[in-house]
């Protein structure tokens, strides 16, 4: 439980809010899946912390990231004409090339250049990797603070990002990727048969151990089966928004990064990337299937209104949730069906919930470094090796043995 002040400090990141102040200024943010954007092609709208900007491929490939309203009066550069490697507004025809300068200001009878070099284009850097563009909204230019996960070094085929939007406070995403204990329950139909996940369902009380990292902290959830032994996984939590997260089967050759990016208070980019170190994806994999989709996986088919779309039918057949789209969607459903914003000042929490509360506190105690101007101890990134965070599935007999992977 947290208080109102607290969960407002957590949750809002919009304007000058101090939490998006801090994920600006010390974080590159995931803006968009690489292949949506095409070389000349329509620019693409991103809104990001409240705020909207446009990014492009320009005609040589390079990317460009601009706020969206023209520096002139305000029309979007998304209508733009995006050509020889600039943007031209459509409505007065100022351009302004993909590396933030402005370049022609056709409606300006004399002195154009000079002209030119004072219009006052907001233009950000923007990367390339694992097939996601990212963005730096912070002060300077963000050299040095890329996070440089396992899966950013990997080769194209062995990695996979896909996204959702989900209409709900971005902390909500956060809490339900570390939340194992939901795993066995909320997703016991869709993990049933898939690999060793399925055992999340057979004890449904994993007991956490934590342990603190300087990038965030690692657990180990761990259930004890029936049999005597036990089913860990061994999952970390990164600043500001990542969960390293066990794959299905026991293996240490990949993983999940899941990572939930405001859109704005009230709406979050839920993303996943899936990848594998020892060999390529496998292509048959069935959500691999819809890599080229949209958005995946399936949003929540409905609104309050209807319960979310919850299928009863489906329920009475035997699926425990009634949303049988996939796993995804039924974390969709369950937190956007807490409201836009919950308030964590009315919860009541259990032993079950020591992953959600160690996230809170490790939000909170970053935040109170950055409000009193120091870079936050979890983001001083040249002090981190984030390839050498890696999830971990096994089943163990008997004995802790899973200690050393803490
Ligand atoms: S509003 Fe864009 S050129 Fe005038
Ligand atoms: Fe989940």
């Amino acid at each position: 439980m947290l208080t109102k002040d607290e969960n407002e400090l957590l949750t809002r990141v919009s304007g000058e809010a101090p939490m998006g102040r801090m994920m600006r200024n010390h974080f590159w943010i995931p803006a968009a899946l690489s292949h949506k954007l095409v070389a000349d092609g329509a620019p693409l709208r991103v809104r990001l912390f409240g705020e909207n900007y446009v990014l492009f491929r320009a005609t040589d490939g390079r990317l460009g990231f601009f706020d969206e309203a023209c520096p002139h009066r305000g029309a979007s550069l998304a209508l733009a004409r995006n050509e020889d490697n600039a943007l031209t507004c459509i409505y007065h025809g100022w351009q302004f090339r993909v590396d933030g300068v402005t370049v022609a200001v056709p409606t300006q009878p004399q002195n154009e250049k000079a002209f030119c070099e004072r219009v006052p284009l907001r233009h950000y850097p923007a990367r390339e990797v694992a097939g996601v563009v990212w963005v730096w909204l912070g002060e300077g230019d963000g050299k040095g603070k890329f996070q440089e996960f396992e899966f950013t070094a990997l080769p194209a085929r062995h990695v996979v990002a896909f996204r959702q939007k989900v209409a709900c406070n971005w902390l909500q995403g956060v809490e339900t990727t570390m939340d194992s204990a939901h795993l066995g329950v909320l997703h016991q139909s869709a993990t049933a048969g898939v690999g060793d996940i399925e055992l999340t369902a057979a004890n449904q009380a994993p007991v956490y151990h934590l342990a603190d990292k300087p990038y965030g902290f690692r657990y180990a959830s761990v259930r004890t089966l029936q049999d005597g032994r036990a089913y860990v996984r061994t999952n970390s939590f990164v600043l500001p928004w990542y969960g390293v997260i066990s794959p299905r089967y026991s293996t240490d050759q990949g993983g999940n990064v899941f990572f939930s990016v405001p859109i704005d208070d009230e709406n979050t980019w839920y993303w996943h990337i899936a990848y594998r170190i020892d060999a390529p994806l496998d292509p048959s994999e069935p959500r691999l299937l819809y890599r080229d989709a949209d958005d995946w996986p399936p949003g929540v088919p409905g609104t309050a209104e209807d319960n979310w779309g919850q299928d009863r039918d489906v329920m009475a057949r035997g699926h425990f949730t009634g949303f049988p789209q996939a796993l995804g969607t039924e974390d969709f459903a369950v937190i956007t069906s807490m409201g836009p914003i919950v308030d964590r000042s009315r919860e009541f929490l259990g032993a079950g919930d020591g992953a959600v509360i160690a996230v809170r506190r490790t939000l909170l105690r970053t935040l109170r470094e950055f409000m009193a101007e120091q870079t936050p101890a979890l983001a001083r990134h040249e002090h981190i090796d984030y390839a050498e965070i890696r999830p971990r599935a096994t089943v163990f007999e008997g004995e802790a043995q899973w200690r050393g992977l803490l």
